[in-house]
Parts: C-alpha cells; structure tokens; sequence
C-alpha cells in the first residue's frame, strides 16, 4: 500500500491512485456524506460545455468528473498520470478518449482547448502552479478555467469541527470503504496544507489567468475558481 507524503512525489502520488481506482468513486460519494454529486453539478454549470467544444478535463481519474461534459455534446479528453484510474475509466467508459499525461508537461499543443478545468486533481499536483500554466498554455485565448478543489470552510467554528472530522473520523471510516485507507490520511493532511480561497486565487492569476473569481459549495470545504485566459495572449 502506498501512502503519497505532503512532498507529493509523482510517482507516490500516481501510485496511491493506481491502488485507490477501482473503489475511488463509491469511497468519495460515502466519504463526502453525497455531496461530491452537489459539487460537480456546479462544476458543469461552471464550465458550460457548448456542443463542439474541446474540453480538457485535467486529473480526470476514472472520468466521473468528465462524463458532463460529454453528455453536453462536448468533445471532452480526461487526461490523467495514474495508469490504474486511466484503466478503470476506459472500463466504465469506453466512449471516452483517456489520455495518459502529467499535469505538469501537459501531452497537447498550444490552444487547442475552449476550457479546461480540474476537479480534485490540482491540490495533488507537485507544482500547481507550473500545472495552472500548463493548463494556460493548452488553453485557446479567451478561454476558460475551473479549478475544483478542497478548501478552507469559511465559519470559524464549524472548521474547527470540520478539522477534527477530517483527521479524526476520515481514516477510521476509510478503513472500512476504502482499499488503501493510508490514502485518506494522505487527503485529509493535503487538505490542511493547501490553500485558502484567496491564496489559491492569487495563485491562479500569478500563472497568468485573468477575471478569477470563486464560489464557495458546502459552507467552502470546497471552492470553485474560475478564470479565463487573456486574449492577447
Ligand atoms: C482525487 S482524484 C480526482 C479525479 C476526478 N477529477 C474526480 O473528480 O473524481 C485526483 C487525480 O489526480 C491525478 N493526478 C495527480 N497528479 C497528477 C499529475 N501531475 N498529472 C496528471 N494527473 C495527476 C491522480 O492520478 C488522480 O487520478
């Protein structure tokens, strides 16, 4: 079993996914109480795939968080670095084009998408920022980003209470859902040592994304950042 550390080495991290991939999803739904459903509803109206558009979904994992954009009639390409979730993904959806791809050297020319977005993948990523740019670079100018990621609850007591849920009552719960329970010690760790929503925000424009904005789901254990790549660019 592979526990990926908060240095997040790329190769600890891809393979603490190759064990996770064929019970991430149903550990996520039980693990978030049903609100995994809730955040990628926002997610797709967020990104609002037009029919024939290109859509990168970055970190795509088994390609739950891609199959919206697909039904909206957009070309999506779930690109992901974790050989176990790229197999399962092609299992449940043959119909989609998995792409194996490191979110930091991204395997796609300048441009070519209209959005790229990035749920639960970017926290995970061993230089986020060198990913936000990669992700500028594939992104065609006017283009637009979503980032989907954990984030710091905004009412001070419920993320005290929040915090001690994380560390406590994750890995135990993990244990009985989950094949590699050391991974959720790793998520809940990761989760206390990522951004807040404004840090993440300076982040996003630091790599070169304009008009960033945010919006919080379930009180901020998660946010939203979306922001859109200047034309002249
Ligand atoms: C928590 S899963 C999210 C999967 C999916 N987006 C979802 O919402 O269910 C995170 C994914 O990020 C991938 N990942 C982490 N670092 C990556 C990188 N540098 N390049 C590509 N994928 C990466 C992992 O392999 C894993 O599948």
């Amino acid at each position: 079993m592979t526990r990926a550390s908060l240095d997040k080495k790329p190769r600890d991290v891809a393979q603490m996914f190759d064990d996770v991939a064929e019970k991430y999803d149903l550990t996520n739904t039980v693990l978030s109480l049903g609100q995994d459903r809730f955040w990628r509803k926002a997610v797709t109206r967020a990104v609002d795939a037009r029919p024939g558009e290109r859509v990168l979904d970055l970190a795509a994992g088994t390609g739950t968080s891609s199959m919206p954009f697909h039904e909206a009639g957009a070309t999506v390409v779930p690109c992901d670095f974790s050989v176990g979730m790229l197999r399962e993904g092609k299992r449940r959806h043959p119909e989609l084009p998995f792409t194996a791809g490191d979110g930091m050297r991204l395997p796609f020319a300048d441009g070519v998408f209209d959005a790229v977005t990035i749920s639960f993948g970017l926290r995970n990523i061993a230089d986020p920022g060198v990913g936000l740019a990669e992700m500028l670079r594939v992104t065609r100018p006017g283009g637009r980003l979503v980032v989907c990621e954990f984030s710091h609850p905004t009412w001070k007591p419920f993320r005290t209470v929040y915090i001690e849920y994380l560390m406590k009552a994750l890995p135990p719960v993990a244990t009985k859902v989950s094949s590699n329970p050391e991974a959720y010690v790793y998520l809940a760790e990761s989760i206390r040592a990522w951004h807040d929503q404004p840090g993440l925000a300076a982040l996003v424009r630091d790599a070169g994304w304009e008009r960033v904005a945010w919006r919080d789901l379930s009180g901020g254990i998660v946010a939203m950042h979306r922001a859109f790549k200047p034309l002249d660019r």
